[in-house]
């Protein structure tokens, strides 16, 4: 199959190199020249594991290559996905469609024969009627079928989430686009992937659906973390003890600082924006957006407890800055909440982050940035570890004790048993976790 990926972004580019991987011929495009010239020359604009290995592979081979020019992409090519940014747009959740209706404006003009035109980018629901009636006004002459493909990738593991993936949604109901989306996705289902065809609204729905739970789904356990605080429990056994019922789940029940991210956050204000929109209320998801944001300050707070109240002239080393571990990425990341709060409360910070560092220097001035996790911890009253990184999760504590003004540790994802904290002379703070003693 030919395909072109408009748009070669986080999603994009993900989906394009994996789509290439499968044995299709791709062709991502994008606007940004200097990204692509650095994409043809092997350099990623993102770090994302294993994508500079698997997008060399395919270019070697002859199925993968990327351009400024869409005319040339979307010609004679068989499906046309649209991954495109939706940010929020200022002053409100509204997700920012400009960027969708121009590609599918541009595409029209460039379709050569019938196409499958498939939204990847998170759109809300109805978005792909508009893409429709664009094409149709741009491209009277050809038969296009618009579908609705949601993405679920995470960061850090999204080629893996692409290659295995729990579901696959496509929604349309013309049974020419279900054949050519059945085709694209064939690859998969060795795996058994199974493929959900629904109606492109329900499709919208379902990724709005899928976020928006996962997201209510941390936010629950969190203010549970509160609870088992104040009460002498430990939420990560109560979340083993919730999460064995099958029911429920295990997954996504990491107390932590509150999530952040660039899908999260946004997509549950869209969705509260469609609601609003559609004189409905969900008060639950309105209720997960609002815990989250006063979570994230006050994790400051919890921090300042530790010290036994006061920041001021108090030094903060930081152990990660990205919103979750894998990624450069610093979008909704808990730190440009924190380190603030931190600041204005008269505390420096001293931070080291594995990939985030060149990201953060611009979104959080008047912090100093380490080369190492011991530089981060040298001299601080207080060591926070805030990202999950691998490279956190067996620090010599004994020796970063020795080099601290005062050895507390505040583990802000649970990482650590206190057991071992203690033992390395450490005091230890988590999240959702009592007096241990009691729990
Ligand atoms: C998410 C969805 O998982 C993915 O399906 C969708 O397509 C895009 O959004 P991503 O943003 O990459 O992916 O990250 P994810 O791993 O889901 O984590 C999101 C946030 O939740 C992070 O800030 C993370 O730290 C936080 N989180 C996640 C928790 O605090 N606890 C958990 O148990 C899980």
């Amino acid at each position: 199959m030919k395909i072109a990926m408009i748009g070669s972004g986080y999603v994009g580019l993900v989906s394009g190199v994996c789509l290439a991987d499968f044995g299709h011929r791709v062709v991502c495009v994008d606007k940004d020249a200097s990204k692509i010239e650095a994409l043809r020359a092997g350099r990623m604009p993102i770090y994302e594991p294993g994508l500079d290995t698997l997008v060399a592979t395919n270019v070697a081979a002859g199925r993968l290559s990327f351009t400024t020019d869409i005319n040339d992409a979307v010609a004679g090519a068989d499906a046309v996905f649209i991954a495109v940014g939706t940010p929020s747009r200022r002053g409100g959740g509204h997700a920012d469609l400009s960027y969708v209706f121009a590609a599918a404006e541009e595409i029209g003009q460039a379709v050569t024969k019938p196409v499958v035109v498939v939204t990847k980018s998170t759109v809300p629901v109805g978005t792909g009627d508009r893409v429709e009636t664009i094409l149709r006004e741009a491209c009277p002459d050809h038969e296009i079928a618009v579908v609705s493909n949601p993405e679920f990738l995470r960061e850090g593991a999204a080629i893996e989430d692409f290659k295995q993936p729990d579901r696959i949604v496509v929604g349309t109901d013309d049974p020419r686009a279900q054949a050519v989306m059945t085709e694209v996705y064939r690859p998969l289902f060795v795996n058994q992937s199974p493929i959900l065809f629904t109606g492109r609204r329900t499709a919208e729905l379902i990724k709005y659906g899928a976020n928006a739970f996962l997201a209510t789904k941390i936010t629950f356990i969190n203010e549970l973390a509160d609870l088992a605080e104040s009460v002498g429990a430990d939420v990560t056994q109560v979340a083993r003890g919730i999460g064995l019922d099958d029911r429920i789940g295990p997954r996504f029940l990491n107390a932590g600082p509150g999530y952040g991210g660039s899908c999260f956050p946004k997509d549950t204000l869209a969705l509260l924006q469609t609601a609003e929109e559609s004189d409905v209320s969900l008060r639950i998801v309105a209720a997960t957006v609002e815990a989250n944001d006063l979570r994230k300050r006050a994790m400051a707070d919890k921090i300042a407890d530790a010290l036994g109240g006061d920041l001021a002239g108090k030094r903060v080393g930081l152990l990660g800055l990205t919103f979750k571990p894998g990624t450069d990425d610093m979008r909704d990341a808990p730190s440009l909440a924190i380190v603030p709060a931190l600041l204005e409360r008269g505390a420096s910070v001293q931070a080291f982050d594995p990939e985030g560092m060149e990201q953060a220097r611009a979104m959080l001035p008047g912090i100093s940035m380490c080369d190492t996790a011991a530089d981060a911890a040298r001299d601080a009253d207080v060591l926070v570890l805030l990202t999950e990184w691998d490279l956190f999760r067996a620090l010599d504590l004994h020796a970063l004790a020795r080099t601290m003004a005062r050895p507390i540790l505040v583990d802000l994802r649970n990482v650590y048993d206190p057991s071992i904290v203690a033992r390395a002379g450490m005091t230890y703070h988590g999240v959702g976790r009592g007096d241990l003693s009691k729990a």
